[in-house]
């Protein structure tokens, strides 16, 4: 959702109504509106290639937790996998989320173009055809909302306290909320909701490492000191996937 608009705005000097959803949790105790909002969701080929997922992978029981409007939950569902996604935004409507996207999308799209040389946009071939690719991922988002919540495959939660049993995942997913927002999301609030992860889900993985700064997160250390502290097996591997121009790693911490 951040496709470095969230950076450009840091530099503004207007950074909280650059973050997405986050701003939603920060707002929250001051009093919440959808204008605050700025939804922006990847696709499912990201979402493959960004957790080096496999064919295996895809058919496991699977958590996504803050996928906003991202399509991975749909296509998931028409494939006839199995997965909930976890996200504050989705106390709102589709329609709300649509009417916001609608208000939102070109304003998003001048801010990336404005930021091109910091992301790999040649894989799109420019701002706005970036900009169609996530539109339509949003699109299938929006379809797919409200059966989804109805058949609960969407739900309004949040790191750091998941309302989920133990082991209750095979794997949980993790799209550029943690570590990205590393200034806005202390450490304290990474190494609880890591541990949330690992207490609902068997396996997790976690992208990206960088924040938005594009410096590696200043959490990552100490999370991977808390895991190993915990007897925990964390890998750092590369990924074929690259938005933020940097090291393109994720971050796989696994039960056994
Ligand atoms: C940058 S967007 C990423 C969306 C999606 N994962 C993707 O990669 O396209 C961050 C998402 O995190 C959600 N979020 C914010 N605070 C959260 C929290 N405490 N727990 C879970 N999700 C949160 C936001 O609502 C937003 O949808």
């Amino acid at each position: 959702m951040n496709d470095l608009t969230d950076y450009t705005i840091a530099h503004q000097g207007r950074r909280f109504t650059r973050i997405c959803g986050l701003f939603f949790r920060l707002e929250k105790m001051m009093g919440f509106t959808l204008e605050k909002v700025v939804p922006w969701g990847r696709s499912f080929e990201e979402y493959v290639a960004m957790f080096a997922l496999s064919e295996v992978d895809l058919q496991k029981f699977i958590l996504g937790i803050g996928d906003g409007p991202a399509s991975f939950n749909a296509l998931i569902h028409e494939r006839g996998g199995r997965m909930l996604s976890a996200d504050p935004v989705y106390a709102f409507s589709g329609e709300q989320i649509r009417g916001r996207i609608e208000e939102i999308y070109d304003d998003t799209i001048e801010q990336v173009a404005a930021n091109a040389e910091h992301l790999r946009l040649e894989r799109f071939g420019s701002a706005a055809a970036l900009g169609q690719v996530r539109l339509r991922a949003m699109e299938r988002f929006l379809r797919d909302f409200e059966g989804g919540k109805r058949e609960r495959r969407y739900l309004s939660a949040e790191f750091p306290d998941l309302p989920f049993a133990d082991h209750s995942f095979d794997l949980a997913l993790c799209s550029h909320l943690l570590f990205l927002y590393s200034e806005q999301l202390e450490q304290e609030f990474h190494l609880r909701s890591v541990m949330e992860l690992y207490r609902v889900a068997r396996e997790i993985r976690i992208f990206p490492l960088l924040d938005l700064s594009h410096q590696t997160s200043p959490h990552l250390q100490p999370v991977l000191a808390e895991l190993k502290q915990a007897g925990l097996q964390a890998n750092i591997e590369r990924v074929d996937y690259e938005f933020q121009i940097g090291p393109k790693h994720m971050l796989r911490i696994m039960s056994d």
